[in-house]
């Protein structure tokens, strides 16, 4: 048996690799083209399994993903690839487009193509299987209820309509030509790996770095934070269980205003690597100007995975935010590759030599 996972070397999917290989002895596929947020020091405990084969492309490449399904017939596919930092998206929304969109449409293609060589019996256990994200819901008012799988779209951002626009897609090739299609739409996610461009790593590090704490407009925006293993231990359910063509909203029930993260990271590292001078770290927020178009609340209600999966998150935010900070402590060698950009030689060194 052999599942195929797109962008499995950046934060989730990596979390997700990593999670999967402890609990199963089936061949992983790792389809990742390495984009800035991709890092293959996060899986370089996997050096030598031979559980793992990591292929370096692009979800957008037809050729190559027609002969990796044909060569490996996988009973699942599951798509983290995608351009995921709203920021970026702002600045430049084109490659957004480009993996979200087109990348996805392309990879639904070749997995159509493919699910159709099946006999029935592989045809019916197939799975496609589509992470992808609150955010396509838009934003909450203060006193709304929190986001269900029957919220209408209203993406706000090039990020969230670009996955909107993929998750539109899933949904067509279910309706349309019966692929076994899931679609998971998760809250915030927090935790090892996390490319330090998102908000709770971009302040440990840049805490421990002596800079500015960068809270946006007010502070007072919400997101509601899920731990990344708990959705890794989401997605692995809704795989296994989830009905076909159906969408489950993943959360953890964990609403907070930025800057209480900010306040909370700031007290959990004085606590754990007090500044020289005593002061706490919260001297270093500084206030900046608003991204255009913010979303203010996201919320998600998680009680459909609950309900029908028996899925529930195993961290609080407590328990999470302090392993995660803890994480960074630990782990200050992966936090300086990453900024000085050694993370991109990884692929050079461990792979040059090396017989396909
Ligand atoms: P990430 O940016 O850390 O990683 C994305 C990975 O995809 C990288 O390894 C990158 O190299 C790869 N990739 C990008 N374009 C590709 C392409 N064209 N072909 C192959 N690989 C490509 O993102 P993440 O935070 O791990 O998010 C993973 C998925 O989960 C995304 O689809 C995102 O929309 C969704 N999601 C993220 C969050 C979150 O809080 N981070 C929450 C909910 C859903
Ligand atoms: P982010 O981690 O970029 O995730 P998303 O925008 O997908 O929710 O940001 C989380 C929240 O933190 C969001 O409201 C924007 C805010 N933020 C800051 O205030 N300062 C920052 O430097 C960053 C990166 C984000």
């Amino acid at each position: 048996m052999t599942i195929l996972v797109s962008g499995g070397a950046g934060f989730i999917g990596s979390n997700f690799v990593l999670d999967w290989l402890a609990q199963s002895d089936e061949l992983l596929i790792n389809l990742d083209n390495l984009t800035y947020a991709g890092n293959l020091e996060n899986l370089s405990s996997l050096q030598n399994d031979p559980r793992h084969l990591f292929v370096h492309g692009d979800i957008g490449d037809s050729v190559l993903l027609a002969s990796l399904l044909a060569q490996h017939q996988p009973r699942a596919v599951l798509n983290f690839a995608a351009e995921s930092h709203v920021d970026r998206s702002i600045h430049g929304p084109a490659a957004f487009v480009e993996t979200n969109i087109v990348g996805t449409f392309h990879l639904l293609e070749a997995v159509r193509a493919y699910w159709g060589t099946l006999d029935d019996g592989g045809k019916a256990a197939f799975r496609f299987l589509h992470v992808s994200t609150d955010e396509v819901y838009g934003s909450l008012s203060p006193e709304a209820a929190a986001f269900t799988e029957q919220h209408r779209y209203e993406p706000n951002s090039p990020y969230s309509a670009s996955k909107a626009a993929s998750d539109h897609l899933v949904r067509a090739y279910h309706h349309t030509y019966g692929l076994p299609v899931l679609t998971t739409n998760c809250s915030n996610n927090y935790g090892p790996y996390h490319f330090p461009e998102k908000l709770i790593p971009l302040m440990i590090v840049n805490a421990l770095a002596g800079k500015p704490l960068p809270v946006y407009g007010d502070g007072q925006q919400i997101r509601d934070w899920l731990y990344v293993k708990d959705h890794c231990s989401a997605i692995r359910r809704v795989l296994e269980a989830g009905r076909t063509g159906e969408v489950y909203n993943i959360g953890g029930w964990n609403e907070k205003p930025n800057l209480e993260i900010v306040d909370t990271v700031c007290a959990l590292l004085d606590e754990l690597r007090p500044r020289a001078d005593g002061a706490s770290y919260r001297q270093q927020i500084s206030y900046v100007t608003d991204r255009p178009g913010h979303d203010r609340r996201y919320a998600i209600d998680a009680s459909k995975i609950a309900l029908e999966l028996g899925w529930k998150p195993a961290e609080t935010f407590d328990t999470g935010i302090r392993k995660t900070v803890q994480w960074y402590l630990d782990n200050a060698q992966w936090v300086a590759d990453v900024q000085s950009g050694v993370y991109r030689d990884w692929l050079e060194k461990n792979y040059t030599g090396r017989s396909a």
